[in-house]
């Protein structure tokens, strides 16, 4: 039987192949954070980088987008896969962090392919009314990379499901100053 360790590795491993492999389920979850008002919000977002050693997730978006205010306001985010070929979903819990214009904005931008960085150049505000969606005025390089924002969340709590053949087996994870406590969950 695959033992808690073994599950934990299993979906570390998965989160990282999910940042390189773009037919994985883990290369786009589900990112829910809390608005100002209080109300949930979820989008789908990139994962575009899994550090497991320190449990940290690393997401792109816009300065300007909604789910940058919110964290400024509530940095609580869970993010969502579902992995269907796998039957395994992961749920995690932590705090985000968001960085602009710094080193690591700096670093994560120059990785980008230039159809990637092309998201970040309209110049109207994500979700702003526009007036004909084909003709979004641009900005240039420069001035998209000051709208570029590199979100990180740090894992704090990972809940695992497998649907199995044999019945449901699901398991959670939480650390507290990274003392790891891990126990079998029924379903
Ligand atoms: C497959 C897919 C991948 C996406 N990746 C990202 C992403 O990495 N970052 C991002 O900000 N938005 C991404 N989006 C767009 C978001 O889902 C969302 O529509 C947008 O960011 C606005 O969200 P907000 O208003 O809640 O901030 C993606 C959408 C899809 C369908």
């Amino acid at each position: 039987m695959q033992s808690l360790d073994d599950v934990l590795a299993d979906a570390f491993r998965r989160l990282s192949r999910g940042v390189a492999d773009r037919r994985s389920a883990f290369r786009s979850p589900a990112l829910a954070t809390v608005g100002a008002d209080g109300w949930p919000q979820v989008r789908t977002v990139v994962l575009r980088g899994f550090d497991a050693a320190v449990r940290l997730v690393t997401v792109h978006s816009d300065l300007r987008a909604a789910k940058v205010t919110a964290l400024r306001s509530d940095p609580a985010v869970a993010l969502h896969v579902w992995d269907d070929g796998a039957q395994i979903q992961v749920r995690l819990d932590g705090i985000a962090t968001i960085s602009a214009g710094d080193e690591l904005a700096r670093a994560e931008w120059a990785r980008l392919h230039a159809g990637s960085r092309a998201a970040y150049r309209s110049r109207p505000s994500p979700a702003s009314p526009v007036a004909d969606p084909a003709e979004i005025p641009r900005m240039d390089e420069d001035a998209a990379f000051a709208q570029f924002a590199v979100l990180r969340i740090r894992v704090d709590r990972l809940d695992w499901l497998h649907l199995g053949r044999e019945g449901q087996r699901r398991a959670g994870f939480s650390w507290r100053d990274d003392i790891l406590e891990q126990r079998w969950l029924a379903p």
